[in-house]
């Protein structure tokens, strides 16, 4: 029987409820079947689950594998039970058409466990680019105490003596592939060379980017996000995760307590200052709207493009993941936000403590890998949000803008902020591969490449696909990004200064849709301004025109699920969630 004096356990509906005995009786006679006594779960212990997101088709998140096994010992020195259970396998590299599809439906999944078993808590184990957001999202919506364990990154990579990072490497080994400098043999090595360990892509990519996020929102242990997988501290870490879980139960800590706007703009603002993906707008946006907080997309401008870029990892600096953990990791990125008085210092973290409290001080060990806020490796490196007559809302990620890049669009006399110039279009990934290289594709150097068809509905879960490369022969001479807009996302392991995440999409009546190779489109970053230079008739005529055909084709859906995500599904400036999702918030007290 329970401890009268302990709260009410949200199991205890399950495994102790005098008022229905039949229920209980079949309910906890299944769970004992493989060893687990009555007394452990009738005597009041909290049940915590792991949402185990590791397994083989899962290498980044594999470890968590073996991490949850000090989750366990904490949780049981502290009285827990644990019930262990797998989550939908996301791999960001190895998941056609794209693992952006299995976000919400991992979500889903998760959401259904979580309502539906008798947990009191769970362990997140995050890791790869859509793991991490899949399940805050989930835990957003139910709403039980929930703390966050990153796989960690894996040990940097090397090759010849520089250090090689992944997703970051192929975007350099391709073009030195398309150069003719290397054959396919010694591309294919280059870019296994990025991958030495267990653990998640060691570049400040979306992995990085997500699970440094959540430690900034307050979500994980201040300090845990960047320690390398292998790493004995990332084991201490997993043990003293489990301990602290049965605590917030005891305490009734949940991501509501948590997940606040101040929490939120804490993170954006660290996400200026790590170099973090494109990605990270869309999926804090959704796990935002799970748990009920406002987070308009202008937030990422007016909370973030001020803030300097301090962390020096690729693709947009130099370094990798051991190097960030040496140097501190979040937290010593954090005090020198909060040094600045751009930090919420009061929010709420899963230790019990404010993220002023638990970041305060925290020195940076090596200022070549975390610069200090005066010494920063960019000025305003957040993302500039643009909108105009080709969409309502895109984001340009400022940090990754190549000095190449700025000399030849953004430092022409008088015109310092905007470009403008012919585009050529390509509908979809397949349609970009078959074409970039054919010189009667027209490319020059004064191209902008649009892509479109990439978008949630368009392409299911919208395709990182908005970063191309030139075609081969002016990467030979010397072009080695052109402008690129599209309605897709954008590997946060690029450096290529795109425009992306434009919405609404092609396929959901967005002026992408209207495009026509030899149109010509002016960007101006001042004042935020996206616009293809047609007049509003020619536009509207074209608009007529498309509706007659029939609308914006896209491929058929190859799955039931990539059917039913279509249907729901929202645009990427809202986060990309499941739209009739969000009328169910906090669903564990209702
Ligand atoms: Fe999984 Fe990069 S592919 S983290
Ligand atoms: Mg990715």
């Amino acid at each position: 029987m329970s401890d009268t004096t302990a709260p009410k356990l949200r199991s205890s509906a399950w495994f102790d409820n005098p008022a229905n005995i039949d229920m209980t009786a079949l309910y906890l006679e299944r769970y004992l079947n493989f060893g687990l006594s009555l007394d452990e779960l009738r005597s009041g212990r909290p049940i915590i689950g792991i949402a185990q997101s590791g397994s083989d088709l899962s290498p980044c998140n594999r470890h968590h594998l073996v991490l949850a096994e000090r989750v366990r010992e904490g949780v049981r020195e502290m009285g827990g039970i644990v019930l262990e259970f797998p989550v939908h396998p996301i791999q960001e590299t190895g998941k056609r058409p794209t693992a952006g599809l299995d976000r919400n439906l991992a979500y889903l999944g998760l959401v259904e466990v979580l309502y539906g078993y008798p947990l009191d808590a769970v362990v997140l184990t995050i890791g790869c680019d859509k793991t991490t957001p899949a399940m805050l999202m989930a835990a957003a919506t139910v709403n039980i105490p929930a703390i966050a364990l990153s796989v960690g990154p894996m040990l940097n990579g090397w090759h010849k003596g520089e250090r090689t990072g992944s997703g970051t490497i192929v975007w350099k080994a391709r073009q030195m592939l398309a150069a003719g400098e290397i054959d396919d043999a010694e591309f294919i090595r280059l870019v296994a060379s990025s991958a030495p360990s267990t653990g998640y892509c060691n570049t400040m990519g979306t992995a990085t980017t997500m699970n440094s996020l959540a430690e900034a929102l307050g979500m994980s242990l201040p300090g845990s996000a960047a320690i390398p997988a292998p790493y004995r501290d990332r084991q201490e870490v997993a043990y003293h995760t489990g301990r602290r879980i049965v605590e917030m139960v005891n305490e009734d800590l949940k991501p509501s307590d948590i997940l606040t706007r101040e929490a939120f703009h804490n993170a954006i603002r660290v996400n200026s200052a790590i170099g973090g993906s494109t990605n990270a707008p869309i999926h804090l946006c959704a796990i935002a709207r799970h748990i009920g907080v406002d987070l308009p997309i202008t937030d990422w401008q007016e909370q973030g493009l001020d803030v300097p870029l301090l962390v020096n990892l690729q693709p947009a600096g130099e370094y990798l993941g051991e190097d960030y953990y040496r140097a501190g990791g979040v937290p010593a990125v954090v005090n020198q936000l909060m040094g600045q008085g751009l930090i919420h210092e009061g929010a709420m973290t899963v230790n019990g403590k404010t993220m002023g409290d638990n970041c305060r001080g925290v020195a940076i060990e090596d200022e070549k890998v975390i610069r200090p806020f005066d010494q920063p490796l960019k000025e305003a490196a957040g993302f500039v949000v643009l909108s105009g007559n080709l969409f309502d809302s895109a984001v340009m990620k400022t940090s990754v803008i190549s000095p190449e890049f700025r000399e030849r669009y953004l430092s022409k006399p008088g015109d310092l902020d905007a470009f403008e110039g012919p585009v050529v279009v390509f509908d979809g990934p397949e349609d970009y591969h078959h074409r970039i290289d054919d010189p009667a594709t027209g490319i020059t150097a004064e191209t902008l490449l649009i892509m479109r068809g990439a978008g949630p509905v368009g392409y299911p879960g919208a395709a990182e696909v908005v970063n191309m490369r030139p075609p081969a022969h002016l990467i030979m001479d010397g072009v080695h990004a052109l402008p690129c807009i599209g309605d897709g996302r954008q590997s946060g392991t690029s450096g290529s200064p795109s425009i992306l995440n434009a919405s609404p999409e092609a396929a959901a009546g967005g002026t992408l849709a209207l495009l026509r190779t030899g149109d010509r489109v002016r960007i101006d970053l001042k004042t935020g301004s996206a616009d293809v230079l047609l007049s509003d008739a020619e536009i509207a005529d074209r608009r007529a025109a498309l509706a007659a055909e029939g609308g914006f084709k896209y491929p058929a859906s190859q799955t039931p699920w990539q059917e039913i995500q279509r249907a729901t599904v929202g645009q990427l400036g809202t986060g990309a969630i499941l739209e009739g999702a969000e009328a169910y918030q906090r669903i564990a007290q209702t």
